[in-house]
């Protein structure tokens, strides 16, 4: 298989100016695609264009605002009138007690990791076709014991689901649909979204290792991998999974 398995193929990250997504954007760029990340942090989306490469698309869209949607996927149809691979990886993390969830607290996660990624796919087949390929960004969280975690792990149960009824729907129309979970990655999700303080995210993380088999955090480039695997035509007989990126937490 070609070293350069995205050549003539236009692929969109949604969430592509940080962490897992930066390194999957650079990772199809390098392998020939011509990418288009969107964000919402202007100043990221241009730092993070300048790394993934020339030719790169960089547009600020908040994934939880359907007219923001609507205008991206109008920006990508004039400037390349077609979307080969769609990664839709934007997603916010947050715990809070079952006691202590709000309906604020619920919705605002929600309306990013669930209904955002729900029609950021939605809208985006307008744009797509035979061979097309779409990858979530699931996460170990959808299927882990965590106390305080209900609001986030019930949004990627829901996006696992909306993926496999999504790849029942496409199959016919050769388009595949799968999902890329990981566990414990080494990315500015943690500090950022999280609210706690310093102390509080040491503890998060060296509790997040201890429960992970190989005793460490991944990479977001280990991520990214396992996303250019699944969309790309080396996956072609593949739909409907959830590939776990975890150091063996779902597995062992
Ligand atoms: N890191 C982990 O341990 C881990 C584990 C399991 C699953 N995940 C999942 O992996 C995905 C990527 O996270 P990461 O760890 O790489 O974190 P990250 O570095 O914080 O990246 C999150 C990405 O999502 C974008 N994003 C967030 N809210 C958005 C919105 N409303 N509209 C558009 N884009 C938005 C961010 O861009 P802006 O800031 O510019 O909006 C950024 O590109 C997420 O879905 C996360 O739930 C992460």
């Amino acid at each position: 298989m070609s070293n350069m398995r995205f050549k003539d193929k236009v692929v969109v990250v949604i969430g592509g100016n940080s962490g897992i997504g930066l390194s999957s954007a650079k990772a199809f760029a390098a392998e020939g695609g011509t990418v288009v990340i969107t964000g919402r942090d202007p100043k990221t989306l241009e730092a993070a264009a300048r790394e993934v490469g020339e030719g790169t698309l960089a547009l600020r869209s908040d994934v939880s605002s359907l007219a923001d949607q609507d205008a991206l996927i109008e920006a990508v149809r004039a400037k390349h009138g077609r979307i080969d691979v769609l990664f839709v990886n934007a997603g916010i993390g947050t715990f809070a007690p079952v006691r202590g969830v709000t309906t604020e607290l619920w919705d605002q996660v929600h309306d990013v990791n669930l209904r955002g990624a729900f029609f950021a796919a939605q809208k985006a087949l307008a744009l797509m076709g035979r061979g097309g390929s779409i990858v979530f960004t699931g996460s170990i969280g959808s299927v882990m014991r965590a106390p305080g975690n209900v609001i986030y792990a019930a949004a990627k149960a829901g996006l696992r689901a909306v993926a496999r009824i999504m790849a029942c729907e496409l199959v016919e129309e050769g388009i595949r649909v799968n999902v890329v979970s990981p566990g414990a990655t080494e990315t500015p999700l943690i500090n950022r979204n999280l609210d706690m303080p310093p102390e509080a995210v040491q503890a998060l993380r060296e509790m997040m290792i201890n429960n992970t088999p190989m005793k460490r955090m991944g990479n977001p480039d280990e991520t990214a991998r396992a996303v250019l695997f699944l969309a790309s035509d080396e996956a072609s007989f593949i739909t409907g999974v959830d590939l776990f990126v975890d150091g063996g937490v779902a597995g062992l």
